[in-house]
């Protein structure tokens, strides 16, 4: 069977979602699409550059959403930047919704009826808009959420106590945005919970708090743009997806309880959300947890 994935938008974030995607094998067919079709067509032809040298061979297509009816996976990559220091995901919203509703319809259009991954900032936000202008089931709409903020706080944790951050466990939550946390009461480092770890060690988890929440804007203020933290995060999702895993992941799920989409892990498979995961949090946890979901709630009126 072969994997058919659509890229739309084709800006730092997509280009190397693309690349490692085609790097990894984890596409037969790509559709690239992007409104700059000079940026596009360029791409493509580099991608086709690539190919003589490459493993394994790519099927590129550009600018036709109807070769999007019958792609297993969707992501959705467009936008513009606007991550400044301390800056919020939230100022994205005016310009990425002027053009969801046009790009929605089209993936409508199309039949697509596969699993669409957003990475579009605010993504909670706009997950939510891709699965009302698309109909698709809930549980077919992911946002990448904080499974990256995740693995920012695997690498602050990680480097903390000179350990791979594969080794440590635990979620970031709520909202990929300013809003989120770190749930320190589900992190564990070899076994040990963190919160036991750093008392033992003297030094406060809070120190952490920040570097892992703004570390988005750390990478943009260097660079003005995030790609390859987020490209590895949607490549393992991706990965999941195909291969029917169901594995556990903090994405960016529909939550019931809170009326919202918002990151919270779930058990992911080829099916989208398989199963929504009961974490038991410590009362201030789920505090911050109604919070998150209520800025994302209130900020996506705007
Ligand atoms: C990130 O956190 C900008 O949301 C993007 O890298």
């Amino acid at each position: 069977m072969s994997n058919k994935i659509g890229i739309i938008g084709d800006g730092h974030v997509g280009s190397t979602v693309a690349q490692q995607l085609i790097i990894s094998g984890l596409v037969d067919d790509l559709v690239l699409i992007d409104e700059n079709k000079a940026k596009v067509t360029a791409d493509e032809l580099d991608f086709q550059d690539a190919m003589a040298n490459l493993k394994h061979h790519v099927n590129i297509v550009i600018n036709d959403y109807s070769a999007l009816k019958d792609a297993d996976i969707i992501i959705s990559a467009f936008g513009n930047i606007a991550l400044e220091a301390g800056g919020e995901r939230f100022a994205e919203l005016k310009f990425n919704k002027e053009r969801i509703g046009a790009i929605a319809s089209a993936i409508k259009e199309s039949g697509f009826n596969g699993i669409l991954v957003a990475i579009t900032n605010p993504v909670d936000a706009i997950t939510s808009m891709y699965q009302e202008l698309t109909g698709l089931p809930k549980k077919h709409v992911i946002g990448t959420g904080t499974l990256l903020d995740t693995a920012r706080m695997k690498r602050a944790v990680g480097s903390r106590l000179h350990v791979d951050p594969r080794s440590v466990e635990g979620f970031n939550l709520g909202e990929h945005g300013n809003s989120q946390f770190t749930a320190w009461s589900t992190v564990k480092v070899l076994e040990k919970p963190i919160t036991e770890l750093a008392k033992e060690q003297s030094w406060k988890l809070e120190d952490l708090n920040d570097e892992i929440k703004f570390g988005g804007q750390t990478v943009y203020k260097g660079k003005q743009y995030t790609n390859y933290g987020i490209s590895a995060a949607v490549t393992r999702l991706v990965e999941t997806i195909e291969s029917d895993a169901h594995t556990e992941m903090p994405v960016s799920n529909y939550q019931e309880k809170y009326g919202t989409y918002l990151s919270y892990p779930a058990i992911v498979g080829r099916d989208g959300i398989i199963q929504q995961v009961e974490l038991s949090l410590t009362e201030e946890e789920e505090k911050l947890l109604e919070a998150s979901a209520a800025t994302i709630k209130e900020k996506s009126q705007d």
